[in-house]
Formats: structure tokens, C-alpha cells, sequence
């Protein structure tokens, strides 16, 4: 078993670190927010992630999991230490990696001994050379310090299951001792390991994530094509997915993709692509469709009710996707504001996710509209003019067709997530549009 440290304890660095605990590795996660390190110390997780506090709370008193402010504490004598902090998207597309250039000066002013710096965090591709250079650049002591790749793959949601039942774990190494000590560490997770140099590991990532907004966007691309002809996205995908070269995974039309990573590695690889003079087309594309997709929901309610203005209106879900509370990139950061301008008066309801909208929106007047945060669906539908759905949360899953036709003044309802049957919404008497299916009027 191995001593490891782990920088940040955002969604990559926590999880990473408690699963290499739960494996049986002494790991000590290192984090510049004191408060944030004694809430985990008292065993509570700083971020909303199934399973995870109490795998925290198990290996915090086994004594193999720690947490610190003292990063020389930690890194002095780590055999190895993974990087898991931000990597935030710059306003031309490029990835802000000042977070990895401190953690990384640091590492290189303390360790004393032999030692493999892995970074988790998803960079451009040649990242890691960079970062090897940085640290021979800073190194204090005469000690052999090597840089591998080791790109994350989890979702939020389910971070845990995905780490410690994973699909594969890329390593990048350039060297046989680097690769070795990092096959060792992962031996007890018993997983596929796939092994190739550094760049090709730093490409994996944004290639798999690339791959998979690319999925989503030719879907609502294909989608939004099916309105016009009076096909169904969904017996469309259906009679897709059996075709296993295709797979069942990730055909979900809807209102685009959100979140802190498609919008952001798509954006960084055609950046890449561009600084080395090469267009990155299909991204481009896939980027293109879900900008406009993020209000396709809005347009379409605009065109049927021409004014928001006093009308009151049922938002259900604000999160980027149900499971987890982070707001990043959710589509509903993009058609509140909308309805705001328009002096809509919005009730929502999200099961987690409603704090965290409020710091951007506060609960009262709001522009010309309004917006009051509600604990439960009906009192979001409660005499409501129109409905929104913008997260598939299965409590909002869980709602019958009736209930609009109960609740609402006008059964009024826009899915973006396609989750009622077109019939039971018929049945019902719900005006029910959705995304690339037939509208019932
Ligand atoms: C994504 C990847 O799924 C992970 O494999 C990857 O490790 C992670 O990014 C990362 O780079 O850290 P995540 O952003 O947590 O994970 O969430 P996803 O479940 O992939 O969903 C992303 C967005 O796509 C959501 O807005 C979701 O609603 C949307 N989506 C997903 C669809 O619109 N349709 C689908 O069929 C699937």
C-alpha cells in the first residue's frame, strides 16, 4: 500500500482520494479552505455525491483518509501525489491552469523523496510535459520526480460507483518506473487498465468527452428534424440503439448538454485545434447546435403564449442533470433569465439543486419578473399559467399527467427531457410539446 497525497478536494481530488483510501492506500487530501477541510474532518462532504460521505466518515476512522491545510505535511514523503484541482475554462475557449502552476511549485519546493506526480485534472494535450519541466525547473531537493497522466472519468451523480467500478483507468507515463508504480497503485481497484504515453492519455479524455456531446447534439440536431417530418426522437433512437456499433447510451435528446465538462472540453479542444492550425469541424458543429438548443424550449413557448409577462410559471428542475446540486452550464441558467425579461412570476422547484440558484437569482423581483423557490412540484404547479421541465429528476419523473391538469390553471407543460408517453399526456388533457416528438395540442 502507498502513501499518497491528493491537491483539491473539488468532485475529481475527493472522490479520487476516499476511493484510494476504501482500496487501502494512507491518503491525505490537501486543501487551501481551512473550513472546508474541518467540515471533512467532522465527516461531512462538501459536495453532493451518493455514497460518498460515508465512505469519508468509514476510512476517516480507519485512519487511512486525512485532510489538511499543510500541504508540506502531505507531500513531503508521498510516494505519490495526484492532482485534482480546477482547470476553468478562459473566456477564449483555452483552459486557466494558473490552479495546477501552484499546486505543482509547491510539490516541487517540498517533497524529499522519490516521488510521481499524476494529474487527474483534464489539460490540453502537452500539459503534463510542461508540468514536468515546471517542477525539475523548482525542484529544491535531489530526488527523482516524475509526471504522469491519469484523466478522470466519472460523472457527478455517481462519482463513487464510477471511480470504484470504472470502465477503464488511463495511465500516461514515459517512463517504466512511472508506469509500474502507477499500475500498482491501481491493482486492488481490479479494473482494465489501459497504459499509453502521456499525450495520448491527456487526448483520451477530451476525446471520449468530445465523443459523447457529439452524441448528444447530432441527437437534438437529429431531433429537431423529426418535428419537422412527424418522426419520434425516441423510436428513433430506440431503433438505433440495437445496433451495437451505435449502443443505448447517450441518445437522449433534450435541451442540450450542461455541466462543468462538455461545454468546457469541447470548447478547449477546438482551441487546440485552432492553435495548431487545424479546425476542428464536427466540434465545432456539436458546440454550435448546443448553444442553440439551450433555449430551443423557450422559443417554442414563446411562439405559443406571444407574452411571459404576469403569467406565472412552473419551473421543475434547475440542476445541469438530476443527482447532483451544481447549476454549471444548466440550461435553466439560460431560459430564466428569459422569462424574467419578461416579467414572468417563476415558482420553482429543485430537490437540491434551489440554494445554489438563488445566490444568482434571490428569491423576489428579479428584473421585470419574479422568482419564489417552492419545497415541493405542486406548489410550483399550483395555479400555474405554463410549465417548464428542465432537469429529469425522478421526483418530477414521478409526477402524474393528472397532476397538471389538477394543479395548473392552464395544464400548460414544455419537456425538455422527454419523460411522459405522448397518450398518457393526451389522456390527461395536457398540452404537452416536447423535444422531436409530436406536440399535443
Ligand atoms: C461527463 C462524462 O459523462 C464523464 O464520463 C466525465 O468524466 C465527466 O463529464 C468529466 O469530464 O468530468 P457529467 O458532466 O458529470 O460527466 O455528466 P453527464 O451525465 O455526462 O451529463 C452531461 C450533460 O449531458 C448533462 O447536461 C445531461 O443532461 C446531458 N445529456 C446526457 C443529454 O442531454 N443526453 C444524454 O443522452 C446524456
Amino acid at each position: 500500500m502507498f502513501k499518497i497525497a491528493v491537491a483539491g478536494t473539488g468532485y475529481v481530488g475527493l472522490v479520487a482520494g476516499v476511493c484510494f483510501a476504501e482500496i487501502g492506500h494512507q491518503v491525505t487530501c490537501v486543501d487551501i479552505d481551512e473550513n472546508k477541510v474541518n467540515l471533512m474532518k467532522s465527516g461531512i462532504s462538501p459536495i453532493y455525491e451518493t455514497g460518498l460521505e460515508e465512505l469519508m466518515q468509514k476510512n476517516y476512522a480507519a485512519g487511512r483518509l486525512d485532510y489538511t491545510t499543510d500541504y508540506r505535511e502531505a507531500y513531503r514523503d508521498a510516494d505519490a501525489i495526484f492532482i485534482g484541482v480546477g482547470t476553468p475554462e478562459q473566456p477564449d475557449g483555452s483552459a486557466n491552469l494558473s490552479y495546477i502552476a501552484t499546486v505543482v511549485r509547491q510539490i516541487a519546493e517540498t517533497i524529499e523523496k522519490d516521488c510521481l506526480v499524476v494529474v487527474k485534472s483534464t489539460v490540453p494535450v502537452g500539459t503534463n510535459d510542461k508540468v514536468e519541466q515546471f517542477i525539475q525547473d523548482f525542484l529544491v531537493n535531489d530526488v527523482k520526480v516524475e509526471v504522469a497522466s491519469n484523466p478522470e472519468f466519472l460523472a457527478q451523480g455517481s462519482a463513487v460507483k464510477d471511480t470504484l467500478e470504472a470502465a477503464r483507468i488511463i495511465i500516461g507515463t514515459e517512463s517504466k518506473w512511472a508506469e509500474e508504480l502507477l499500475m500498482k497503485i491501481y491493482e486492488p481497484f481490479n479494473l482494465p487498465i489501459v497504459s499509453v504515453n502521456r499525450r495520448s492519455a491527456e487526448m483520451i479524455k477530451y476525446a471520449s468527452n468530445d465523443f459523447l456531446a457529439l452524441k448528444i447534439s447530432y441527437m437534438n440536431d437529429i431531433a429537431n428534424l423529426c418535428e419537422l417530418v412527424g418522426a419520434d426522437i425516441q423510436d428513433v433512437a430506440q431503433g438505433m440503439s440495437f445496433d451495437e456499433r451505435i449502443g443505448s447510451k447517450f441518445l437522449n435528446a433534450g435541451i442540450g448538454y450542461g455541466g462543468s465538462c462538455f461545454p468546457k472540453d469541447t470548447k478547449a479542444l477546438e482551441y487546440l485545434a485552432k492553435q495548431h492550425g487545424y479546425a476542428l469541424r464536427t466540434i465545432k458543429a456539436a458546440i454550435d447546435v448546443n448553444d442553440d438548443q439551450k433555449t430551443m424550449l423557450y422559443k417554442k413557448a414563446s411562439k405559443r403564449l406571444i407574452t411571459f409577462n404576469g403569467l406565472k410559471v412552473a419551473v421543475l428542475g434547475l440542476t445541469f442533470k438530476p443527482g447532483t446540486d451544481d447549476l454549471r452550464e444548466a440550461p435553466s441558467l439560460e431560459n430564466v433569465p428569459l422569462l424574467l425579461e419578461q416579467g414572468a412570476d417563476i415558482y420553482a422547484y429543485d430537490p437540491v439543486g434551489a440554494d445554489n440558484f438563488a445566490k444568482v437569482y434571490p428569491e423576489g423581483k428579479n428584473g421585470r419578473g419574479t422568482i419564489t423557490y417552492v419545497d415541493n412540484v405542486e406548489a410550483a404547479l399550483d395555479n400555474a399559467n405554463v410549465c417548464f421541465i428542465f432537469t429529469e429528476w425522478g421526483e418530477i419523473k414521478a409526477v402524474a399527467p393528472e397532476t397538471y391538469k389538477k394543479c395548473m390553471r392552464t395544464p400548460l407543460v414544455f419537456d425538455g427531457r422527454n419523460i411522459y408517453a405522448i397518450e398518457a399526456m393526451k389522456e390527461a388533457g395536457v398540452e404537452y410539446h416536447s423535444i422531436g416528438r409530436e406536440a399535443v395540442q
